[in-house]
């Protein structure tokens, strides 16, 4: 399966706890996307900057790939906003932008950043688990299968909000 991501509009300001959502412009959209994962097990995540930390040297930590339940847990678990991304969320007028956060033989944390009708191309993991958050806004994922004659068509499309809890 192959999967295009796109930013569609910006949710409203829901929240009063500045931690749960960003300092919004009202125009961008942000989605963390790590890759490949570890155990994070009895783990519970500060909010903000620290709390990232505590999960990506807790991944560091592992011998193996991180599995996947660890690593919808520990996203579940974040509490981000720009401020404690910064110098992570930068946005690009022409294209999307994809901002290294961190990188290991095993995994990678990317901040991905859209404005408006900005998507990526289609594309797929290979082998890797990936897990996604949305930070800001909503992003559209839209899914392709591969059909027997060889060409590629769409088969689902789901919006993902972003977690103000
Ligand atoms: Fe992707």
């Amino acid at each position: 399966m192959s999967v295009e991501h796109n930013r569609v509009e910006q949710s409203p300001e829901k929240s009063s706890d500045p931690d749960a959502h960003a300092s919004s412009t009202g125009d961008s959209s942000a989605y963390l996307e790590s890759c490949t994962a570890a155990d994070t097990s009895g783990l519970t995540l500060a909010k903000g900057r620290a709390g990232l930390i505590a999960l990506l040297s807790g991944w560091d930590s592992l011998l193996s790939p991180i599995p996947e339940d660890a690593i919808r847990k520990g996203l579940e678990e974040l509490r981000l906003n720009r401020e404690a991304l910064a110098g992570s969320v930068n946005f690009n007028e022409r294209d999307y932008q994809r901002n290294l956060v961190h990188s290991t033989a095993t995994y990678e944390v990317l901040i991905l950043c859209w404005r408006s009708g900005q998507r990526s191309p289609i594309h797929d993991h290979g082998d890797s688990v990936c897990g996604l958050l949305v930070l800001e806004g909503v992003a559209t994922e839209a899914s392709f299968e591969l059909n027997p004659r060889g060409s590629v068509a769409p088969s689902q499309t789901r919006r993902i909000q972003q977690d103000l809890a």
